[in-house]
């Protein structure tokens, strides 16, 4: 059976540059840029053209140099802010204009203090304006998670009749839980004509920890495209993890869901976006997290040495990260005090693991975590070393 692509639209240098302290220059961004296209995301959100001399710049740089992924623009649903976009894209070999408009209760009373009737014309406006200047128009509908389902499908077909080729869907303030958004991108594949015709995005934040799996409950109710960002950056909570949602499909291979991600660059590029936006990676951090492969239990570190899909569900080596690695603490048994001791080249026979495991958990009881230097101390200054000396 073929699997079903599933788009990855990285935007992580427009929403997840909008973190506070995030502000990249242009020649960082281009450094984003370019290994966003060698990890093989789809769609670059490159930034937002008409919000500042510095995104615009940033845009057309961004698009003279991405060479395979589709360069998109976000805006407003004003002609002014389409244009931006358009001149900022022209160097582009495939550009999208993303625009869009809030459409929930809440966003066309109080942030428009405009009528829904009115908001549909606005985003028909901006759909048709910006296909004066390209063919790939994505069309948001801020608050879509908050919107109500029948005034969503209204305007997403009206959107569609204008020309969008892309309906997003945002979960704008990381509300819904997953069986409601998936539901929602049901109840509009039931109710949109034409909606057969256009990709439906997933672009959900992390309010409430759920982003990640509202992304997956859309794509399994027919999705095709998840927004999301590198490390799970973004405006407030942040976006979806784009090693999150890639790692999910590939280790869940009934989903029949796949990406042309080259997996094997997510730990580096996770790092490479750490550095540049000077935001830390939380070390439990799921798939890129300095724990994610690391193990200081006993119990588990015996049954890793063993075998290590015993406590691992992916191949460090599918996300870039060297190996398995075994943290020596105070909970950690003989079977990790030997495994790690054989790393820096010693082999202790049993009798010579009880000889020095005492040693050892003196240390560590001392220290939060016994490094290779405290290894070869240990055994330089026991019986072992003499006794291997004088033989
Ligand atoms: O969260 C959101 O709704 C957005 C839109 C501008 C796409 O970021
Ligand atoms: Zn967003």
């Amino acid at each position: 059976m073929s699997t079903n692509k599933v788009q990855i639209f990285d935007t992580t240098l427009r929403d997840g540059e909008q973190v506070p302290g995030c502000k990249l220059n242009t020649k960082e961004k281009l450094i984003i840029a370019e290994q966003l296209d060698l990890l093989g995301v789809d769609v670059i959100e490159a930034g937002f053209p008409a919000s500042s001399p510095g995104d615009f710049i940033s845009v057309v740089e961004i698009s003279k140099i991405v060479k395979n992924a589709t360069v998109c623009a976000l805006t407003r649903a004003n002609k002014h802010d389409i244009q931006a976009a358009a001149e900022a894209l022209k160097y582009a070999v495939k550009p999208r204009i993303h625009t869009g408009i809030g459409t929930s209760e809440s966003h066309i009373k109080f942030k428009f203090k405009s009528t829904p009737k009115k908001i549909i014309e606005r985003a028909k406006e901006a759909v048709s304006y910006a296909k004066t200047f390209v063919d790939d128009v994505e069309f948001y509908a801020e608050d879509a998670g908050r919107t109500d389902n029948k005034f969503l499908a209204q305007i997403c077909e009206e959107v569609i009749k204008s020309g969008a080729t892309v309906l997003n869907i945002p979960d704008t303030t990381g509300y819904c839980l997953p069986e409601e958004y998936g539901a929602k991108i049901k109840y509009l594949k039931d109710h949109v004509k034409g909606i057969e015709n256009v990709t439906i995005s997933c672009h959900c934040h992390n309010d409430l920890g759920m982003a990640t799996a509202n992304s997956i409950a859309g794509i399994k109710n027919g999705a095709r495209q998840i927004e999301c960002t590198i490390n799970g950056i973004g405006e407030r909570a942040g976006n979806t993890a784009l090693e999150e949602v890639v790692m999910i499909m590939k280790q869940h291979p009934y989903l029949n869901l796949d990406t042309n991600i080259n997996t094997q660059l997510l730990y580096s590029t996770s790092q490479m976006v750490q550095q540049h936006m000077g935001i830390n990676v939380q070390p439990n951090k799921a798939v890129v997290g300095e724990n994610a492969f690391a193990h200081s239990s006993g119990i588990h570190q015996d049954g890793v040495i063993k075998n290590r899909e015993t406590y691992e569900i992916m191949n460090p080596e599918d996300v870039g990260v060297d190996k398995t690695s075994i943290i020596l603490t105070a909970r950690s048994g003989r079977a990790a005090l030997a495994y790690r001791a054989k790393n820096i080249g010693i082999d202790l026979t049993k009798m010579e693991l009880d000889e020095v495991y005492p040693e050892f958990l003196r240390c560590a009881d001392k220290k939060k975590e016994v490094g290779d230097s405290d290894i070869q101390k240990i055994i330089n200054f026991s019986k072992i070393y003499s006794n291997r000396i004088a033989s």
